[in-house]
């Protein structure tokens, strides 16, 4: 899992995949970010941002944010990108947080975005694409889309933190959920307190 695509959609919680990107390329993994234009709008609105719509700044600023240079920001427009094709697809791609649109439109298989090219690229080459939806309620629609991924072999994560593990802090909620994205990725965190029983209570 040395490359890894992470998708930022215009769910609510952009700050999961923020702290999953920081948590990734704090243990040495090369992260690719993509954005889609509204995931990029409520991530500005969330987390008080102003990362540019023109790619090549939003490249600078990206950079800048997570200082690392094993980062890139890809263009969600720009379908000639690697990570379009089978023969270049990533190890690993994260949809977090995942917009029931976007949920929609991959598992129809749409593919007119690079997020979504790249999301049916490792679903035809079965390599893991893990997706954290984020909707409440969920409608029939959004439910059957998540069952017809999960089938495809997708799988899903979604953003409900637990409560078991006596988390004291907003960060405590956000860490639970990339702590489950890490596990499913095979990387080693200590983002929460596993459960070790009810002894341990
Ligand atoms: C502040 C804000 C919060 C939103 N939260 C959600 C959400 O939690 N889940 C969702 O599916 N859509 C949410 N939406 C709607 C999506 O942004 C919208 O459906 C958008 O078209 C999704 O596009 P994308 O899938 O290309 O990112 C929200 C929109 C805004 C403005």
């Amino acid at each position: 899992m040395n490359h890894v695509l992470i998708a930022i959609t215009g769910a609510s919680g952009s700050i999961y995949g923020l702290r999953l990107t920081a948590e990734l390329l704090r243990v040495g993994r090369r992260v690719s970010l993509l954005l889609s234009e509204p995931g990029r709008q409520v991530l500005n609105f969330e987390n008080g941002l102003a990362w540019s719509a023109d790619p090549a700044e939003r490249q600078r600023q990206v950079r800048a944010y997570f200082a690392p240079e094993r980062i890139d920001c890809l263009d969600n427009a720009d379908l000639f990108a690697a990570v379009a094709s089978g023969s270049s697809a990533p190890d690993a791609m994260v949809v977090c947080p995942c917009s029931m649109g976007t949920a929609g439109r991959i598992a129809a298989g749409l593919s007119g975005t690079l997020l979504e090219r790249s999301a049916d690229v490792m679903l035809k080459e079965r390599r893991p694409l893990l997706l954290v939806p984020r909707e409440t309620p969920l409608s029939i629609i959004h439910l059957e889309n998540l069952l017809r991924l999960a089938r495809a072999g997708a799988v899903v994560i979604p953003a409900m933190p637990a409560f078991y593990h006596a988390p004291q802090t907003l960060d405590d909620l956000v860490a639970f959920v990339v702590g489950k994205v890490l596990d499913q990725l095979g990387v080693a965190h200590e983002l929460f307190r596993r459960w070790g029983g009810k002894e341990e209570c």
